[in-house]
């Protein structure tokens, strides 16, 4: 599993960083913020574009040629094409075709004779667009021809738009160039003028010029190339079916490539010429490119109901390539050579996807863009699910992350690729919701629809919902008058998500189910609360009949607040609603199904539910605890089965919430019995995963190794200490120790918090010599984990010590204000620096009366952590003793103090029944607290 783009999604350690997550490409809309285009008028419309590129790679400039072939819409004088301001316009040429002999036209002209008009043009101010000024009006229906010539810069550092980029060849070792486009989002208009929207697909006819010892290839296959003796060859390629301006793509290069292998039975692949691009001596290394390729393919031809749409498809693994994300060029994909070589076949067959559902079907504008990713992303998921089985995250990942966003009280804050991000993954489940509830056929012959209506055409959002509403209807999936439209539409219109409560009555065998805005983050005080209401599918199980199967809701709350459902099970039995996460929301029952439901998982029949249903329960519950919707003795109960339980999918919601609730309860006594708890939690299990990887391990396995052994280090497990402090012997003992660190990161952390004093000065000595020349990230971790890791109070005093009061010259303002930041991560960090910050008071001020960004920061991080009464008191003390001395920190510690109050809330609520349920769990595991 790679780095995954959601920034939100980490376990918000400061050091250390537990799981990683698959990496997704930045999405369209979420790489570039919201597209703000203005939209070009329609006055006039293209019908196709002939066009001629010719670059020079050596020089890294080009030329070309543009013929628009377009038809008037509505009179006018003036028009509009997309031009980036860099590109230069050589010549413009405007003709009128008379398409017949029709009276009344601007000039009376035999069919076919073509007339010239007079044109001038300018840069629209701030803009990506030309304006095209002509002597007198053109009238609806009249064609035009408008012809130019241009030349313009290659990019040479960035991978878009036209660029060109080197590498060496291993074999004559010398530097070939290389000419490629990356023309998404609207970067078409940087290499031609056009009609650079998704909405304009017309055909494109394209002629390239390229140097004879090297070859293009583009969206078509080639018709007819000139002279190969010349220097400069002419390459024509057939004519694209309607393709939007981003879709275009060629590559000019003397890399090499293969074919599929026809004797290998795997690859499917009829009629279809498949070729993978690389260096030469990078080929071996693709050899199970196009098996991968052509099984995703088969898969997607028969999702789709309709063939892959072109004759040929080229991948390139491209040196050099620096985009975040591949270019996906219709038939004519490129990639990163790591990427195309690595194992896994989620990152192609999200590509291929785009060549349906963007390339052949194309979405109107940037808005339905989004709908457009979402769904692309649910189909990769849902083709690689059925191809292959190690794609195994999928979705709780998402779906956690998406829980933690839609409940904070500001969800993503100002950040627009979050919001993107997060949009996109929420648009991404409604479409999983959408297969489960309509059943997995209808939802398949409901896309099969859409695009059989939409294929070289564009779409809007609405069509999708209103293709898999007629599909329902037909199937008999949906009640009437129901549509996919009002369902969906009050999923994605929202940023939030709503939380059903489930509340059983057990004298009469009905629940009662309500639905609410999920808010998490507390307070919560959200504004209009009560005008949220959604659709939400009710898929309903009982312990007498377990069938997980049957995924078909039992009824659909119609935006209704609250509804009775009946014929439950008896009080011994329980009910799970929403199992297998079928609707991206959380379920909270009453106390007693949740204590069935606990007891049940901790029978040896417990496998009879799911496993990500397993996962969700306890998910569901701590998440609720956390948020004051469940008492936390019985959110703590369902852990109890983990004790037995060995799926890396159950454990998978344990460590986020370890760290949530970890954090809360840093500051109290409870935090010792908390950390005994989680050794006894993660000692068996990690004790019987072994210390080392086994060979053929599944990397789910790794992470759970990986993740229980960082918690039970930070948790003070003793053979863990023992091993870190074994590994930074070596570098103690080394000659000469500021050369370089043998000691790997994980090791260094527990070091510094549970080691010996020695240990600690000793980092700190090398942060102090630490060489000019060596690399200063690996200072900057040193620092970070020698101020952020310590349970020692001694440690830190002597860190603020030097750098605050001594002023020792080694440390820079930025080391000061890093160190401040890492103490907010644990109560003895932020308490120590009160304390610090009290006792200097007018020492500190003084240090930072010329530098108040540090004067903010040690404010900040000395009061806003706080998380009970006692830190409240500390604060609000402080506060009123030097009330007037604060200057521009007054607003800092106006906002810690009301934050302090929310959190001290939360700590009296819920401390002493967190206590009182490790108490007794503590006494009947027989625990020593002392670790
Ligand atoms: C491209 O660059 C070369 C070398 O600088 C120059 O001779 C040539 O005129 C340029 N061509 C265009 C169209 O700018
Ligand atoms: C321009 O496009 C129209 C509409 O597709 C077509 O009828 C016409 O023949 C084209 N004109 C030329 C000169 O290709
Ligand atoms: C690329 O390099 C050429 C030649 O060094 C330079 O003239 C041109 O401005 C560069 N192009 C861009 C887009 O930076
Ligand atoms: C290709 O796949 C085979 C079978 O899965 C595997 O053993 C081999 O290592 C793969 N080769 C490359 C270069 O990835
Ligand atoms: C789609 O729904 C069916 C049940 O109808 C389920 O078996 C399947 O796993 C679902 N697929 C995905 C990818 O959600
Ligand atoms: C079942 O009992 C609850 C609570 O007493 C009551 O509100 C509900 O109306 C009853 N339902 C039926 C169908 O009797």
């Amino acid at each position: 599993m790679k780095k995954l783009i959601f920034p939100f999604l980490f376990l918000t350690f400061t050091i250390l960083q537990v799981n990683s997550f698959r990496k997704r490409s930045i999405d369209l809309i979420a790489a570039h913020g919201l597209i703000s285009d203005n939209k070009l008028p329609r006055d006039i419309t293209p019908n196709s574009y002939n066009l001629k590129i010719h670059p020079y790679p050596e020089f890294g400039n080009f030329t070309g040629s543009i013929s628009i072939n377009a038809t008037v819409q509505q009179k006018t004088k003036t028009f509009f094409l997309n031009k980036h301001p860099d590109l230069i316009i050589n010549q413009l040429k405007v003709e009128l075709v008379s398409v017949s002999e029709i009276e009344s036209k601007t000039i009376p002209i035999a069919a076919n004779e073509l007339v010239q008009l007079d044109a001038e043009w300018k840069q629209v101010k701030k803009q990506s667009m030309m304006s095209v000024e002509l002597s007198s009006d053109v009238n609806a229906e009249e064609e035009l021809n408008i012809y130019l010539e241009f030349s313009g810069f290659m990019y040479n550092n960035t991978s878009e738009g036209l660029f060109r980029s080197t590498y060496v060849d291993a074999e004559t070792k010398t530097n070939k160039w290389y000419v490629a486009t990356f023309l998404r989002p609207n970067m078409a208009r940087s290499l031609f003028p056009c009609f650079d929207e998704p909405s304009y697909k017309v055909p494109v006819t394209l002629t390239v010029v390229r140097p004879n010892h090297m070859k293009t290839v583009s969206n078509m296959p080639l018709v007819s190339s000139s002279d190969p003796n010349e220097y400069w060859v002419t390459d024509m390629f057939q004519t694209t079916p309607p393709i939007a301006t981003y879709s275009l793509a060629f590559v000019i290069s003397e890399l090499k490539s293969f074919s599929h292998n026809v004797s290998d039975s795997e690859v499917y692949f009829p009629d279809i010429r498949m070729k993978v691009w690389a260096r030469p001596d990078f080929l071996p290394a693709l050899v199970n490119v196009t098996s991968k390729v052509s099984k995703s393919i088969q898969f997607l031809e028969n999702f789709w109901g309709s063939p892959y749409p072109l004759p040929e498809l080229h991948i390139f693994a491209l040196p050099n390539y620096q985009a975040t994300r591949p270019s996906d060029g219709w038939g004519i994909l490129l990639f990163k050579e790591s990427e195309l070589s690595s194992k896994g076949t989620w990152h192609l067959t999200q590509e291929l996807v785009y060549q349906w559902l963007g390339a052949l079907a194309t979405p109107f504008w940037w808005s339905d863009a989004h709908i457009n990713n979402a769904l692309v992303r649910y189909v990769t998921a849902y083709t690689t699910l059925n191809i292959n089985e190690d794609e195994t995250y999928w979705p709780t990942t998402m779906l956690y992350s998406i829980y933690y966003e839609f409940s904070k009280r500001y969800p993503h804050g100002k950040n627009t690729v979050i919001k993107q991000d997060s949009l996109s993954a929420k648009t991404e489940m409604v479409f999983r919701m959408l297969n489960y509830t309509l059943g997995e056929c209808t939802f398949k012959h409901g896309m099969q629809r859409f695009m059989a209506d939409r294929q070289y055409k564009n779409f809007f959002a609405d069509d999708i919902w209103s293709s898999l509403t007629e599909q329902a209807k037909f199937d008999k999936t949906l009640p009437e008058p129901i549509t996919i439209n009002e369902i969906a539409g009050s999923w994605i219109t929202k940023d939030r998500l709503p939380v059903v409560t489930v509340t059983r009555h057990y004298h009469n065998n009905t629940a009662k189910i309500h639905q609410r805005v999920y808010l998490r983050e507390r307070p919560h005080d959200v504004p209009d609360q009560e005008k949220f209401l959604w659709w939400i599918p009710i898929v309903l199980v009982h312990q007498d009949k377990m069938n997980f199967l049957n995924t078909t809701p039992l009824t659909w709350m119609r935006r209704e607040r609250e509804i009775e459902i009946k014929d439950l099970p008896g009080k011994d039995k329980f009910i799970v609603v929403n199992p297998e996460e079928i609707g991206p929301f959380p379920v909270n029952y009453d106390i007693e199904n949740w204590n069935i439901l606990a007891k049940f998982l901790q029978t040896d029949q417990r496998e009879k539910i799911p496993v990500y249903t397993r996962a969700k329960l306890l998910h569901d519950a701590w998440n609720l605890a956390y948020a004051g919707d469940l008492s936390f003795a019985t959110a703590l109960n369902m852990t109890l089965f983990l004790k037995y339980e060995r799926q890396y999918l159950a454990w998978d919601p344990v460590f986020t919430l370890i760290d949530h609730i970890g954090k809360h309860i840093d500051s109290s006594t409870v935090h010792k019995k908390f950390q005994t708890y989680v050794r006894i939690l993660l000692t068996p299990l990690y004790e019987e995963l072994g210390e080392e990887p086994k060979p053929g391990e599944c990397e789910g396995i790794s992470n759970l190794r990986r993740s229980s052994k960082i918690f039970l280090c930070q948790a003070g497990y003793k053979p863990c200490i023992e091993e870190a402090q074994k590994a930074f012997r070596t570098w103690r003992d080394s000659n000469n120790p500021d050369e370089g660190n043998p000691v790997a990161n994980q090791y260094i952390c527990p070091v510094f918090k549970w080691g010996a004093k020695e240990e600690w000065e000793f980092g700190l000595q090398r942060i102090i010599n630490f060489p000019f020349g060596r690399k200063p990230n690996e200072r900057t971790y040193l620092l970070k984990t020698l101020a952020g890791c310590p349970n020692d109070s001694w440690k830190i005093e002597r860190l603020l010590n030097i750098t605050v009061l001594e002023q020792n010259g080694n440390f820079t303002d930025n080391d000061i204000y890093l160190i401040f930041s890492m103490l907010t991560g644990s109560a003895n960090g932020y308490t120590t620096l009160f304390d610090f910050l009290k006792k200097n008071w007018d020492v500190i001020k003084a240090r930072f009366v010329e530098k108040p960004m540090l004067w903010n920061s040690i404010i900040t991080s000395a009061t806003t952590a706080f998380k009970t009464q006692e830190g409240l008191d500390m604060v609000s003390e402080l506060y009123l003793e030097r009330q007037t001395e604060f200057g521009n920190a007054d607003f800092v510690i106006e906002k810690a103090l009301k934050h302090i109050k929310e959190e001290t809330k939360w700590s009296n609520d819920n401390l002493p029944i967190i206590e009182k349920w490790l108490d007794n769990y503590l006494k009947e595991n027989q625990a020593n607290i002392e670790a």
